[in-house]
């Protein structure tokens, strides 16, 4: 295919937050009198925080008032955002810094796709804003993925057509969304679990611009 554009997800293939959410999360479940486990957080990847603070709910077997939900989720964002407050360059994942520059090279445009309201915080605090043209995150779509908004809306503001799009997703759903949307995806480690990406691989220091084109 001729690649005019890369959408990347954040979390789990540029940084590595997912053990600041599940530190947060766990908090508020042990506060909560519900048993958290590293499986469960799993089932968080790629969803929006109010859907995690469900499934959470959901597992202790709790239900809240809309009220509460607000609440409890705002406080576990607290947690993490006072986590991620401290994140340096060097958590950007093995290779990501390096392919995103091997891809502006080759003159192919970059944009960010992912779920978080965070995201901002994060590629600030890693350095990584100059290395993409368009940055799409939660706060500026309605649904959530596996719906395609996120990746559509991040090549639109490329101006490049789906078709010509490449996203990477560590998530069943982000993986399903990039498909969704018309898109070629690269699912960033299991090809058990990503069984639906185009091609897999293990992390973002085993791509090239060759099996980039390939695809
Ligand atoms: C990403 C992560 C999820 C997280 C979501 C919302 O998709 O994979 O685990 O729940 O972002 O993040 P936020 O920073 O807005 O709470
Ligand atoms: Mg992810």
């Amino acid at each position: 295919m001729n690649v005019k554009a890369c959408i990347f997800d954040l979390d789990g293939v540029i940084v590595d937050t997912a053990v600041y959410h599940f530190k947060s999360w766990k908090r508020l479940a042990d506060e909560l009198g519900i048993n958290f486990t590293l499986h469960d957080n799993e089932r968080l990847k790629g969803v929006s925080r109010m859907r995690s603070l469900e499934i959470v709910l959901e597992i202790g077997h709790q239900t809240k008032t809309e009220a509460e939900k607000q609440e409890l989720a705002t406080r576990k964002n607290e947690w993490y955002t006072e986590m991620i407050s401290k994140m340096k360059p060097d958590e950007v994942l093995p290779g990501a810094r390096e392919f995103l520059q091997q891809v502006k090279n080759a003159g192919i445009k970059t944009a960010l796709g992912s779920a978080s309201k965070n995201a901002g915080t994060i590629l600030e605090k890693t350095g990584l804003i100059p290395f993409f043209d368009a940055i799409v995150d939660g706060n500026h779509v309605a649904t959530a993925k596996p719906d395609p908004e996120v990746f559509l809306k991040g090549a639109e503001a490329l101006k490049i057509e789906p078709a010509n799009c490449v996203v990477f997703e560590d998530a069943i759903a982000g993986v399903e969304a990039a498909l969704a949307g018309g898109m070629k995806v690269i699912g960033i480690g299991s090809g058990e679990i990503l069984n639906k990406a185009d091609l897999v691989v293990s992390g973002l220091d085993k791509m090239n611009i060759d099996k980039l084109n390939s695809l």
